[in-house]
């Protein structure tokens, strides 16, 4: 890549033989190239299964978040051992029941802010990283522009009611297994 660290190095899913993968990232972090690490989509027993062999705990891990859809059961082991959630989805992937939920229009409107940037604030506010995708240079811009307001704990509380625990990409136990299961071609030959 022609660097010599990256900010944050992670694993997208728990696949193959993934436990070799993390100690990989742990010595990239011992070595000083990678400033972070993290893991995406280690939900339920695979962040357990992880939790008792890492021998660094990661920074970051990335999943889907957003008001519908909070991650609490997960936030309770992350909030244990400080780990930061990145959100992806986080504006429901262009879903726009989640964006026309009147609350956002409301606080949007008292704010001088976009649906959008109200989301992204509250993101921010719960302590996500946020990383909302947009190939419209405008929406790129606001999204960027989430700094200058903070919404108040009752309107926190107000959107947390919005959350329904459920997911946008929905996966099945089976799926997920077979994730997990994969092998890329280099370690099958
Ligand atoms: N780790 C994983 O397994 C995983 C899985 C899924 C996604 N991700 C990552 O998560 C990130 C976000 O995912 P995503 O793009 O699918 O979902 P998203 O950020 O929730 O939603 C993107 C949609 O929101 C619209 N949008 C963005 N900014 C807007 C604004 N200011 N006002 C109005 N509409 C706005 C976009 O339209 P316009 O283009 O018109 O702005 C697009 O339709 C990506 O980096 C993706 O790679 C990771």
């Amino acid at each position: 890549m022609g660097v010599d660290y990256v900010d944050l190095l992670y694993i997208h899913q728990p696949a193959g033989n993934w436990m070799a993968g993390y100690r990989l990232l742990e010595k990239a972090y011992r070595d000083g190239k990678a400033k972070n690490i993290g893991i995406s989509n280690f939900e339920g027993k695979y962040i357990e299964e992880l939790q008792n062999r890492w021998e660094i705990v990661p920074q970051f891990i990335q999943v889907e978040a957003h008001p519908y859809f909070t991650q609490q059961e997960l936030r309770r082991t992350l909030d244990e051992y400080g780990i930061r959630l990145m959100s992806w989805y986080p504006l429901g992937h262009g879903d726009t029941s989640l964006m026309n939920e009147p609350i956002f229009s409301e606080l949007g409107e008292k704010y001088g802010k976009t649906p959008a940037q109200v989301i992204l604030r509250w993101h921010t506010q719960m302590g996500f990283v946020v990383i909302p995708g947009s190939k419209n240079v405008d929406h790129i811009r606001d999204n960027l522009d989430i700094l200058d307001f903070k919404l108040t704990g009752e309107e926190m509380s107000e959107i947390a009611k919005l959350d329904k625990n459920v997911r946008y990409y929905h996966r099945t136990d089976e799926q997920l297994d077979e994730f997990a299961a994969w092998k890329p071609e280099f370690e099958t030959e």
